[in-house]
């Protein structure tokens, strides 16, 4: 059986909450992406063009203290979205075959604009990460 963007979606945290035709709208808005086993997806310094929501597979975060595994319902290349300037924050590559569904920079703005309650998870979500990054959790 094939999982479709809206199963996908379905199974991410952050939407938890949202109606079938929202999940619908982000899945159109949202591209497949598939990438083999070790691919980069995400180097630090570069500007952000988009965010990922992983379906299947594990992609591992490399922050300047940690490895951090992901995986399906999880998302990344939030952060560099979250500000116009931004650049990425870390190294994220595929550990295994990777399917993702990615939001460019646009459809991300329209889908905090429209879902206030998105926005709070997710702002919710990256200041963890940033506070991980920066050894101030209490982990
Ligand atoms: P961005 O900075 O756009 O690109 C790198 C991504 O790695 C970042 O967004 C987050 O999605 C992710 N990331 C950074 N730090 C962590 C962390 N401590 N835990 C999980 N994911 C992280």
């Amino acid at each position: 059986m094939t999982e479709t963007g809206v199963d996908a979606l379905r199974r991410v945290p952050l939407f938890v909450g949202l109606a079938d035709d929202d999940l619908a709208a982000i899945a159109q808005a949202a591209s497949e992406v598939e990438v083999p086993a070790g691919q980069l997806l995400v180097q630090p310094g570069q500007a952000g063009t988009g965010m990922f929501f992983i379906a299947e597979g594990t992609a591992v975060v490399e922050t300047k203290r940690d490895h951090v595994e992901l995986g399906p319902g999880q998302f990344f290349g939030e952060l560099a979205l979250m500000k116009p300037d931004a650049i990425r924050t870390a190294r994220v590559r595929a550990k295994t075959p990777l399917r993702c569904l990615a939001l460019d920079r646009a459809s991300f703005r329209g889908l905090v604009a429209t879902h206030p309650e998105v926005a709070a998870a997710l702002i919710e979500v990256a200041l963890g990460r940033l506070a991980e990054n920066a050894g101030i959790d209490d982990d």
